[in-house]
């Protein structure tokens, strides 16, 4: 279906998606922070060029999950107060994030992202190339503003990672092979880094102790490693309406994800053969045989569990931490991180 038809419904069902109101009401402990950090969004990206201007705010608009600078503004919160320098931050974080899926959605040549048109889809490859650029150093030079350099330090070493992960992925693409420890320190690198980081930094500038740090970065680590196993089941048997981004594309680019790693690791050589076979031709028919396969199987519960344990380690990694509103929130975000329809 032409992007366009698919906004137009996407657009008027968003509000179907189960997880972005239950989000909204797990963030209420931030909002009016949160709100601050999309003006200064929307503020640090304006341009006094029309052309760049219209492909900033397109970027930006309808907004996604704002699951970074969340947990960023949450992790301080319950360490102590936010500040200015979180807000900066917040907002840094979710420049970093945006420009990674404008590049990603290159990689994946998907044409939906946020309800919209991917960048690459309405523009070119080049404007993505260059917006994603345009991000990331905008975020650099935001996080530069701040008067230590750890926030900017950190956020550097965090996209480095993420960077390298989507460069691993990239290399494995086609390897039907991939071990399950190859796929957790893919996904390791290329999202939970970055929840990992936002944790962290949100405590740290809240002047929180060594041990209150650690214990939000364990946390984030393993919440963005459940999250990204949700999303990799969401991409095989998940809706582009409640999405609002292009599904079926690790397939198409021959990503081995948990469940399908899962499922070659039961069959038999014969059968391994021939899910090579589904893997390495992808078109819809191959799609929905693969996708039998996987419910016929235990793939996908095996995969559903993982992720659930994850999401018990990132509690568990708050279990001796001081009770408040704030680590409330974190601990339900937990349950729906694994639960995600989008
Ligand atoms: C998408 O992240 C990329 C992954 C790490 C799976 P989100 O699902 O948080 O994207 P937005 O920000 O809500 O659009
Ligand atoms: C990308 O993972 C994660 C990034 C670091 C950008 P995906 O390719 O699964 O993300 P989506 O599904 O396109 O959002
Ligand atoms: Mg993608
Ligand atoms: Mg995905």
């Amino acid at each position: 279906m032409p992007a366009k038809e698919r906004i137009s419904m996407s657009s008027a069902r968003t509000a179907q998606s189960n997880t972005r109101a239950v989000l909204a009401k797990l963030f209420s402990p931030i909002a009016n922070d949160l709100k601050k950090v999309d003006h200064l969004l929307q503020s640090e990206l304006r341009h006094s060029d029309p052309i760049i201007d219209e492909i900033t705010q397109h970027a930006f608009r309808l907004g996604g999950k704002r699951l970074r600078p969340a947990l960023l503004l949450l992790s301080a919160q319950m360490a102590g107060e936010v500040n200015d320098s979180h807000r900066i931050l917040a907002a840094v974080v979710e420049m970093v994030h945006t420009a990674t899926l404008v590049h990603d959605d290159v990689l994946d040549e998907a044409t939906l992202r946020r309800h919209e048109d991917t960048i690459n889809a309405r523009w070119n490859n080049k404007t993505s190339i260059l917006l994603g650029d345009f991000l990331f150093s905008h975020a650099f030079y935001l996080a530069s503003t701040l008067e230590t350099t750890m926030g900017c330090r950190t956020i550097g070493q965090a996209t480095n990672i993420v960077c390298a992960g989507e460069l691993r992925q990239t290399a494995a693409s086609g390897d039907f092979d991939l071990t399950q420890e190859s796929y957790f320190q893919i996904i390791d690198a290329k999202t939970a880094e970055l929840t990992a980081c936002c944790c962290k930094l949100g405590a740290y500038y809240a002047n929180a102790n060594e041990d209150l740090i650690r214990q939000l970065e364990v946390y984030g680590r393993h919440l963005g490693i459940a999250f990204q196993i949700a999303d990799d089941l969401l991409d095989l048997e998940g809706e582009e309406i409640q999405t609002g981004k292009s599904l079926g594309t690790d397939l198409m680019h021959l990503k081995m994800t948990l469940p399908l790693i899962r499922l070659r690791d039961q069959l038999s050589i014969r059968e391994q053969c021939e899910l090579k076979q589904l893997i390495a031709a992808p078109n819809p028919e191959n799609h929905l045989q693969i996708l039998n396969w996987l419910e016929s199987s235990d793939a996908i519960q095996n995969a559903r569990n993982e992720a659930r344990h994850h999401t018990y380690l990132a509690s568990e990694a708050l279990a001796k931490t001081p009770n408040n509103p704030a680590k409330e929130s974190l601990l339900e975000l937990t349950n729906v991180v694994s639960q995600r329809d989008s």
